[in-house]
Order: C-alpha cells, then sequence, then structure tokens
C-alpha cells in the first residue's frame, strides 16, 4: 500500500495519524515513511531532522539524477525507513510546478524505493495544493482525517472533489479508502454532530475513532509516536485499531 495522509486544513491530526500508522503497519512489513509537508513535522515526530535541502526529499524533487538512497534515514524505528523535509520543499515545488515536474515528482523520487518496501505512508500539508498533489499521485490510496470542527467534515468532501477531479485528468487513480475521525472528543456535542453529517454521506467513515489525548503531544516532545512510547494506552490501542480498519478498506477496494 502506498497511503498518502490529507486533509484540506492542517491542525486536524494528520502528522499524528501518518507516524503512528506508519510505525503499526512497521510491526508486520518494512515501512517507507515520507514527509512531504515543507513544516518537516513527520520526520519531527521521529526525531529526524534534516539539515539541508539536499539532505531531504527537495533535494530529491529539484534533482533528477540525484540518489533516493542516500538520503533515506533508514530504522528510524523499528521496521521504519524515513524521507525527511526540509523547508525549503516549499519553494521547491513552486519552481518545480513552473518547470511542470510536481504532479508526477513524488512518484518518481520514490520509484527505485518501491520494492524494498511493503508499504509507503506520505504526509502532506493542511492544503490542497500542489505537493499534497505529488503526494497523491505516489499514492495509491488516500485517508483523510477529521477532527469535531465542522469546518473539517466539510474538508472530506474537498478531498473526494479534488481526488474526482485529478482522476478526471489522470493525475492519480489513487482512491480514498477512509475517512478518520481523530481528536475525538466523545462527550462533544459537535464531534457528534460532525460524526453525524458524515455518517448521512457515502464517504468511507472507518469506525474507529482516535480520542483526544495528552499523550499524543507528549509523544511528539519524546520524538516518538504514541504507539511506540506508550503501546498499551488507549488512544496507541486505537491507532492500532485504525492501521487494521486502513488494510482492511485498502484490500477491499483493490
Ligand atoms: N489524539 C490527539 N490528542 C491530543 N492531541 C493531538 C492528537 N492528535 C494530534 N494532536 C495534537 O494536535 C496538533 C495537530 O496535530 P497534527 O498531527 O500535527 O495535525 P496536522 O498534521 O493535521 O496539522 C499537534 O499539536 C498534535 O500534537
Ligand atoms: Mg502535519
Amino acid at each position: 500500500m502506498r497511503l498518502a495522509v490529507c486533509s484540506s486544513k492542517g491542525g486536524v491530526g494528520k502528522t499524528s495519524t501518518a507516524a503512528n500508522l506508519a510505525a503499526v503497519l512497521a510491526r508486520s512489513g518494512r515501512v517507507l515513511a515520507v514527509d512531504a509537508d515543507p513544516q518537516d513535522s513527520l520526520g519531527r515526530a521521529f526525531g529526524v531532522v534534516s539539515k539541508s535541502k539536499d539532505d531531504s526529499l527537495a533535494g530529491l524533487l529539484e534533482d533528477p539524477e540525484a540518489d533516493p538512497r542516500s538520503v533515506v534515514r533508514t530504522e528510524v524505528a523499528p521496521g521504519l525507513d524515513l524521507l525527511p523535509a526540509h523547508p525549503s520543499l516549499e519553494q521547491v515545488g513552486v519552481t518545480l510546478a513552473s518547470q511542470g515536474g510536481i504532479v508526477t515528482g513524488i512518484r518518481r523520487v520514490l520509484r527505485p524505493l518501491l520494492d524494498d518496501y511493503d508499504h509507503v505512508v506520505l504526509d502532506t500539508h493542511g492544503d490542497l495544493g500542489n505537493l499534497t498533489l505529488s503526494a497523491v499521485c505516489a499514492a495509491d490510496a488516500v485517508l483523510t482525517v477529521f477532527t469535531s470542527d465542522p469546518g473539517s467534515a466539510l474538508g472530506a468532501a474537498r478531498v473526494t472533489a479534488f481526488l474526482e477531479q485529478h482522476k478526471r485528468f489522470e493525475n492519480t487513480n489513487a482512491r480514498l479508502i477512509g475517512v478518520a475521525c481523530s481528536l475525538w472528543d466523545k462527550e462533544g456535542k459537535a464531534a457528534r454532530e460532525v460524526l453525524g453529517a458524515l455518517e448521512g454521506t457515502d464517504l468511507p467513515l472507518l469506525a474507529t475513532r482516535i480520542p483526544v489525548s495528552r499523550r499524543v503531544p507528549s509523544a511528539t516532545l519524546a520524538k516518538r509516536p504514541v504507539v511506540l512510547t506508550n503501546p498499551t494506552s488507549a488512544v496507541a490501542e486505537a491507532y492500532t485499531a485504525l492501521a487494521a480498519d486502513v488494510l482492511t478498506a485498502y484490500q477491499e477496494t483493490r
């Protein structure tokens, strides 16, 4: 599976979801985590920061001759390698867009690596811009995340429309395999309303909800996803169950 985690806005729990899913999938196979967000938060979730453009996805996108294996950080967690981002990725994305290399850019960078991995998990910036498009075009499946904020439910519909549009232009065949509820506040009225609204659509809502937990930001500080720092906590168990939901949905839609 090559899974891009997307949303039309930031702060919905994408990076935390991508990091934890990657770590869970790495329990049973080799995983490459790809940070396609110039804010480089996925790398930071594993304590990885690249020092320069050339030490990151940005340099690989810019220079088709560069060797992706020299940039991949190996074994940042058990079974898990990581291709880091760098703040320069934003400008590289703009330049590549003007040169016509953005849509297929990440797909091209990853191609020589794919045989080494069972799964690739791509984290994206909280928008539906060019870098997100590039990540989606490198993926065969998309997961989107929403929270109890009513705007984020609308975001799930925006991701669907975005995928449909790029399918029409033959930029991608990636399918939306799941809509996951993150930062779930089970007492919250807004959360229940948002969930109710999504249940009334034909979007592929996943059963597992990720609860709000202080352990998630604490794990970021500790530079390890919560499924590694506190594997038996409720939130870690939810991420583990979500990974199973994602794999089932992926297999069902193949
Ligand atoms: N389940 C959770 N419980 C509590 N805080 C969370 C949870 N998931 C994410 N967060 C926090 O919310 C903020 C946004 O999450 P993040 O994963 O970075 O979202 P995004 O990548 O969509 O911007 C971060 O500070 C993160 O630590
Ligand atoms: Mg993020």
